[in-house]
């Protein structure tokens, strides 16, 4: 039935591979007159729009000419509990987490509180273009439900699971080996694979977890290969030694994880900064993902992700916000600071590599390029539509654009919330209007 088909007009962006210039026209796909046909979710054809068209004569047709469509972009490592935490001010990593995010986090205890943040959170997703995220929620099991119930309303790919953390935190957000093995357990029954949901197996870091915890979470990566796993790595100088007190006979900070069987190709490990030699190799064999946080990892002073020392090792990395030591919702503010982080190294990010990133580099890390990332026939219908000109500053550098790529790098400088014309999660419009209002609730 053709009246259920919906078609996107506009200018049209997509990547098969990492580009490094734009003379590596392979690895991406531009239609300056180009069109998306939706229908149930999915994209059901891209191409030209004179083609497009034809397939389905009686689509309604949403004109989103001159602005440019891309896959809706992901978000790799990012805290739910920690929407009021963003912007606290003066501390590194292991004082900002005693004196901020800790005390917020224990508000999570209550499920009325949760459901209300889950909801802000992902409104404020989708209004800065994210479509699909990678969240730790808190230590209690029912801010996992909140951000799982909030998620399947919206009908988002999401990923997310309950931390454990049982020690050296306040006592209202520790739960025990036992405890957090039986309500991850519960957890990945009752969410992973329903819907859009992916479970991600969250141990929080080393330091609050006891070598029992640790071993019971191999478990649970044991028995559910299909899941992802996350935990941060090496994000901090005095977390990098409080770690090798607390652990000493691991080789490394990374060896820990390694000695309890965490390290697998679906493992997210935020952060990363300060690696040995052998922690580089360990990543590289284990197929382990770095993720870099830029806007997080200059806030809390913690260093310089090592982008080109990792890619020159096979490493495969993805990007984030990790909100809330990071400062943007917006994946376009975070390759924003991602470019300076490299800079600083003498590291160069070409908008066409940078985009890649958020979209289908995200995507193939988390290997859910088949669904997400791409506007390829059969994906999941999430976009995004980028207006280049949004604010006065960027219209003005516009007329001075010529090509593709000049425009992306305007973007990607300048652009945040208000550069997200629309966001589209399977095929539902999510935004119409600044204030992130969602279409049901207009
Ligand atoms: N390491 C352990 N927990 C956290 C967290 O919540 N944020 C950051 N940035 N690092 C962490
Ligand atoms: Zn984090």
């Amino acid at each position: 039935q053709t009246d259920q088909y919906t078609l996107l007009r506009g200018r049209i962006l997509d990547f098969h591979a990492a580009p490094q210039d734009e003379t590596d026209t392979e690895a991406y796909r531009y239609i300056e007159d180009g069109a998306i046909l939706l229908a149930g979710g999915k994209i059901k054809a891209t191409g030209a729009f004179a083609e497009i068209v034809a397939l389905a004569p009686d689509a309604s047709i949403t004109d989103h000419r001159p602005n440019l469509l891309m896959a809706g972009f992901i978000d790799t490592h990012v805290h739910f509990p920690q929407v009021q935490v963003i912007a606290s001010w003066g501390a590194q990593l292991l004082d900002w987490l005693n004196s901020y995010t800790f005390p917020e986090e224990t508000r999570f205890a209550d499920p009325a509180h949760g459901a209300a943040m889950a909801g802000q959170f992902l409104d404020l997703l989708t209004c800065h273009g994210t479509t699909t995220a990678v969240a730790y929620c808190s230590v209690h099991p029912a801010s996992v439900d909140a951000y799982f119930t909030e998620a399947a309303q919206r009908n988002m790919c999401m990923i997310g699971g309950k931390v454990m953390m049982d020690r050296n935190a306040p006592e209202a957000l520790t739960d025990t080996p036992q405890s957090s093995y039986d309500d991850s357990k519960a957890l990945i029954a009752k969410w992973h694979g329903k819907g859009r949901a992916h479970y991600a197996i969250t141990p929080r870091f080393a330091i609050t977890s006891t070598p029992e915890q640790l071993e019971i979470a191999g478990a649970l990566v044991t028995e559910h290969p299909d899941c992802f796993v996350q935990t941060h790595l090496s994000e901090n100088h005095d977390e990098i030694a409080y770690t090798a007190e607390l652990y000493p006979d691991a080789p490394d900070y990374l060896g820990v994880y390694e000695n309890y069987g965490l390290l697998t190709p679906k493992m997210l490990l935020g952060h990363s900064i300060h690696l040995t030699s052998r922690e580089i190799d360990v990543l590289a064999e284990t197929r382990a993902k770095p993720v870099f946080c830029p806007t997080s990892n200059l806030f809390l002073g913690s260093g310089l992700f090592d982008d080109a020392g990792l890619r020159g090792r096979g490493i495969q990395n993805a990007i984030a916000t990790d909100i809330g030591a990071g400062t943007s919702y917006s994946m376009l503010q975070t390759l924003n600071e991602g470019y300076k982080v490299l800079q600083l190294q003498n590291q160069k990010l070409h908008p066409l590599r940078a985009f890649h990133w958020i979209t289908r580099g995200n995507a193939e890390v988390l290997g859910l390029a088949d669904r997400i990332g791409t506007l390829a026939n059969g994906s999941d219908a999430d976009i995004v539509v980028l207006n280049a000109r949004a604010t006065p500053a960027m219209a003005l550098r516009m007329q001075r654009a010529q090509t593709l790529s000049e425009e992306l790098f305007i973007l990607q400088m300048l652009g945040d919330d208000r550069a997200i014309e629309e966001t589209y999660v399977a095929g539902v419009p999510q935004k119409r209007d600044h204030a992130g209002a969602r279409p049901e609730a207009v």
